[in-house]
């Protein structure tokens, strides 16, 4: 039988390069060989975001366009939004009754998350109970492939022990989900540090040329290199590591040489960078204008998405049920 993957991105903005080279190229390349379950989990972003939800469903739609902009495929991967698809909740509710505590609290990105992001008010229930919802996204479809980023892991490891204490309590009707950790690239932002969107160093994928070449401008460089003459080193430039995501071999080959001999300075450099993203960026460009003159496209692919996605999720219920002599 063909592998299920399923992943799900929050929708906390709009979507940038950390993105498009950390996940979205993967779950493409996926998509390919397997019967891919792509969502945006809204509900998720509900778990850090429940005082301000004014811009949630915006950015829920500003995805699924990205989605579609950059090339995941409504005719081969199902698409669709968390919250559509009222299963998620019930078979949370079901893995909530089974899930201890303490395996919770020891989650490592619990105590992070709630220690980073101040002023937030994350005691919550819901909070906490994060990667039980996170579990039931994945069992809801027998998930075999879960694509994720290393930050991840913990919650996997979770939805391993929660569906292995299920099939030994009930029945084996899940399989046990494995991260699939594909090389994704740590892509850094305009500061340095890793691209996000709470570090405000993002260039998206919804940016305009002019933007996306503004911001380049400004991003740091090796800092011993401070005049034209000095020799850099690309090792420990980040915007040597964005040339090794976007850039053509004999492009990243000639910067790894000239870089260190001061052949090349760093606003060459950065206006190579600055081709390469543009020339990967215009297709998604155009697209994205036609997807955003084409709203009721977007709405059926949402309603299709939806509809494919409600049919397994009610599948796997009633056989949880089945299992637990419930309902
Ligand atoms: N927690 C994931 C993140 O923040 C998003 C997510 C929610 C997810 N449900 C999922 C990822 C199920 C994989 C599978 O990136
Ligand atoms: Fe970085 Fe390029 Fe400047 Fe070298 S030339 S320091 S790789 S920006």
């Amino acid at each position: 039988m063909a592998k299920r993957v399923v992943s799900g991105m929050q929708p906390s903005g709009l979507l940038h390069l950390g993105n498009l080279f950390g996940a979205l190229d993967n779950f493409m390349r996926l998509q390919a060989e397997h019967e891919c379950f792509y969502f945006v989990a809204d509900w998720h972003a509900l778990s850090t975001n429940y005082e301000d939800t004014a811009r949630i469903r915006e950015y829920t739609r500003e995805v699924l366009i990205d989605w579609l902009a950059t090339g995941l495929d409504p005719g081969r991967s199902t698409l669709f939004i968390q919250s559509r698809v009222p299963e998620h909740a019930i078979l949370h509710l079901l893995l909530s009754m089974i899930t201890p505590v303490p395996w919770l609290e020891r989650n490592p990105t619990y105590k992070e998350k709630q220690e980073n992001l101040e002023g937030r008010d994350l005691s919550t229930y819901g909070f906490l109970g994060y990667p039980v919802l996170q579990t039931a996204d994945i069992l809801l479809y027998k998930g075999d492939y879960v694509p994720v980023g290393v930050d991840q892991l913990p919650h996997l490891e979770l939805t391993r022990e929660i569906t292995r204490r299920f099939n030994a309590l009930y029945k084996t009707v899940f399989p046990e989900p494995q991260a699939l950790l594909t090389e994704i690239p740590k892509v850094p932002g305009t500061d340095g540090r890793k691209m996000s969107k709470s570090y405000n160093n993002t260039i998206n994928l919804s940016d305009t040329e002019a933007t996306v070449r503004a911001k380049l401008k400004t991003m740091v460089t090796d800092p011993a290199r401070v005049r034209r003459t000095d020799k850099g080193n690309p090792d420990v430039c980040p915007v040597f590591t964005v040339h090794k995501s976007a850039s053509q071999q004999a492009v990243i080959d000639r910067v790894n040489k000239e870089c260190r001999t001061a052949e090349i300075g760093c606003i060459d450099c950065k206006g190579l960078l600055a081709d390469a993203l543009v020339a990967r960026l215009t297709p998604i460009w155009e697209k994205r204008r036609e997807l955003v003159q084409m709203p009721k496209l977007v709405d059926e692919v949402i309603a299709a998405g939806t509809t494919k996605a409600s049919a397994v999720a009610r599948q796997t219920i009633a056989e949880v049920n089945a299992a637990m002599r419930m309902g």
